[in-house]
């Protein structure tokens, strides 16, 4: 079985193959890439959305596609990085939008439906969230989902020694807390 879901205004879904063109314009856009090592060629961006697809039908849920009126505005979702963290084993939470989807609140929207599955359905004890130190706008969504800043830092192991984006802040969320604060009365 596959999750997806909906809201009044968003859509999250599986993968489709008229989406890899326009996944592979942002992952090769240099402000959608600003906190990432490098540039996704037309290939590398393929393979990426291929590997979400096929966790989707494997697992029933993972990074999915984002729709906005119809339109592919990127992923969010929920995944199990295939790479050892400080943190290991863990389910994150995380996304990447086309610039003209910025400043609407979908990232956010969505992410709540994403929280909502793991922690009602998937019952999940805790999601964590990690990205670049200077990436501001990626740690506000996590501050909106009510993410705590757990002042781990730690090296990403995917960065090259030494490069500016390697370390990363790591936040966290447990059911509890999602629980407690309310905003998880998302409508689907
Ligand atoms: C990180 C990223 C998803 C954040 O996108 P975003 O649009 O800033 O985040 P949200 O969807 O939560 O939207 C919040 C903004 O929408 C505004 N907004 C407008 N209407 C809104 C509504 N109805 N509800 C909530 N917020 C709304 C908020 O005020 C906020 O604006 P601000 O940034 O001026 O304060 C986006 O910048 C991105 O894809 N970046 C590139 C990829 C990346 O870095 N990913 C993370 C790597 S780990």
């Amino acid at each position: 079985m596959i999750y997806e879901f909906e809201t009044d205004r968003l859509k999250l879904r599986q993968w489709r193959s008229d989406d890899y063109p326009l996944f592979a314009a942002i992952n090769a856009d240099p402000i959608v890439m600003e906190y990432f090592p490098a540039l996704l060629t037309i290939e590398e961006s393929n393979d990426v959305a291929k590997r979400m697809k096929t966790l989707i039908a494997e697992k029933g849920w993972g990074f999915w596609v984002l729709e906005v009126q119809d339109r592919f505005a990127g992923f969010v979702g929920l995944n199990e990085p295939s790479y050892p963290l400080p943190f290991s084993p863990c389910v994150e939470v995380g996304w990447r939008l086309a610039p003209e989807f910025w400043g609407h609140g979908y990232a956010t929207e969505a992410a709540n439906v994403a929280l909502k599955f793991a922690f009602e359905t998937l019952q999940l004890a805790e999601v964590v969230s990690f990205t670049a130190v200077s990436n501001a706008r990626s740690q506000a969504v996590m501050q909106r989902l009510k993410m705590q800043n757990t002042g781990e830092n730690f090296e990403h192991p995917k960065v090259p020694i030494g490069h500016p984006l390697r370390e990363h802040v790591l936040y966290r969320l447990s059911r509890s807390e999602w629980q407690n604060h309310g905003s998880h009365q998302v409508a689907i």
